[in-house]
């Protein structure tokens, strides 16, 4: 398949993403073009298999450069400022400059560490994403969004730094564990939502697509969730005003995955899944802080239409754990939503669908109504 390309610009830097089934042509310009020293430190996903980790290794061998191969341990409890540091070292004893390269071919977590690690690394190093997960392909790999978890918080410590390239490499896709595939469809539901476009037309008329990974399926909504990504965040990259759009689903999911993963155990749920629930459960609030009918009507066609596709996908669009714990991980979950980072007052923000059909930033009204969104969907 030909290769597509995003070229974007942040104030007056050029990124560019490659939708590619073979990188060395493309790496060996990149290296060329950002003129770096041409060592690489190629972190990778401990869970990738074998036979994907050597062919992007050979590919990057095949440009001429020095690599340095580091595996990184997944799971979001490694997504933690101890493992930045390791590979901090690292870098520092095998004396990397500011114009050698990091390369990530992970998950959301490797590629969160590998970001924030190289924005530290002498205040700012080459970095490249090769994104291994759907949710990593389609939201993760851009935005520049570079933070490890502290003390059950998520995100608290980080800053933003873009990946200088992007290849969206088209091997990985078939390869793909089901879960980690089928786990990054609810961030494309949320940007086609907040993008005002047909999730009928485009994802359920689609679902047996997805289903079977159709190839060219795939390269259209992964290109177009990329593109309605950046048309977010482009002008707005420090998040004060259109970013915030795409939080949709996560003021409430941050507070599930948080709670999941202390009470139950870690990485009970994928971030991709628990933005699925967190989609569904700002659109319940929305309807309980809102009076008019129309909306309420409207916003219940989109929960049936969204749980629907979720069941499709093979996804949660509630949160199932055992009844002894309910009440539990209910209290949980409401501290936990007062740790949302968009909040500004006391009363924590989501993303809520308007009655102009537009979604907005809001200030929750009625804190009971958090206590009844999670009574309607922890079962
Ligand atoms: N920076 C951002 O803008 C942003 C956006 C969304 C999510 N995130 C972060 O991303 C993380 C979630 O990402 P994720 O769902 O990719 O999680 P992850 O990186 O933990 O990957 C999930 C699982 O898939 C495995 N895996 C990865 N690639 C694989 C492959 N090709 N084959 C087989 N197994 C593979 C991993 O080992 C892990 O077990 C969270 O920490 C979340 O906060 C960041």
């Amino acid at each position: 398949m030909p290769i597509e390309k995003i070229n974007y610009k942040i104030n007056s830097d050029n990124f560019c993403i490659l939708y590619t089934d073979k990188v060395e042509d493309q790496i060996n310009k990149a290296l060329n073009l950002i003129n770096s020293d041409k060592k690489i430190l190629l972190l990778y996903d401990e869970n990738i298999s074998n036979n994907l980790v050597s062919d992007i290794f050979y590919e990057l061998k095949a440009t001429g450069s020095k690599i340095y191969k580091k595996k990184i341990k997944s799971k979001k409890k490694n997504k933690n400022i101890d493992n930045v540091l390791k590979i901090l070292d690292f870098l520092q004893s095998n004396n990397f400059t500011k114009r050698s390269v990091l390369v990530c071919f992970g998950g959301g977590v490797a590629g969160d560490v590998s970001a924030l690690v190289s924005a530290l690394y002498m205040r700012g190093m080459f970095f490249i994403n090769i994104p291994s997960t759907m949710t990593a392909i389609v939201d993760s790999c851009i935005g520049g969004k570079a933070a490890v978890n502290y003390k059950n918080n998520i995100n608290l410590i980080g800053t933003y730094y873009h990946p200088k390239f992007v290849f969206i490499y088209e091997k990985i896709l078939n390869k793909l564990p089901e879960r980690e595939y089928l786990s990054g469809f609810p961030e494309i539901i949320k940007c086609i939502l907040i993008n005002k476009n047909n999730l009928k037309s485009i994802i359920d008329k689609n679902i047996n697509k997805i289903l079977r990974r159709d190839k060219i399926f795939l390269k259209y909504i992964i290109m177009k969730t990329l593109k309605i990504k950046i048309k977010f965040f482009i002008n707005d990259v420090y998040e004060n005003n259109k970013r915030l759009l795409l939080n949709f689903g996560h003021t409430f999911a941050h507070s599930i995955e948080a709670t999941t993963d202390k009470i139950i155990k870690g990485d009970f749920l994928r971030h991709g899944e628990a933005v699925g629930i967190g989609i569904i459960s700002e659109l319940y609030l929305s309807k309980l802080e809102n009076k008019n009918k129309k909306l309420k009507k409207n916003i219940d066609i989109n929960i049936n239409l969204i749980a629907k596709i979720l069941e499709k996908l093979k996804l949660p669009s509630k949160l199932l754990i055992s009844k002894y714990i309910k009440q539990q991980i209910i209290s949980e979950c409401y501290t936990s939503v007062f740790k949302d980072k968009k909040k500004i007052s006391t009363r924590p923000r989501y993303i809520m669908l308007s009655n102009s059909g537009d979604y907005i930033v809001k200030e929750i009204k009625n804190l009971d109504n958090i206590n009844l969104v999670f009574h309607k969907i922890v079962n």
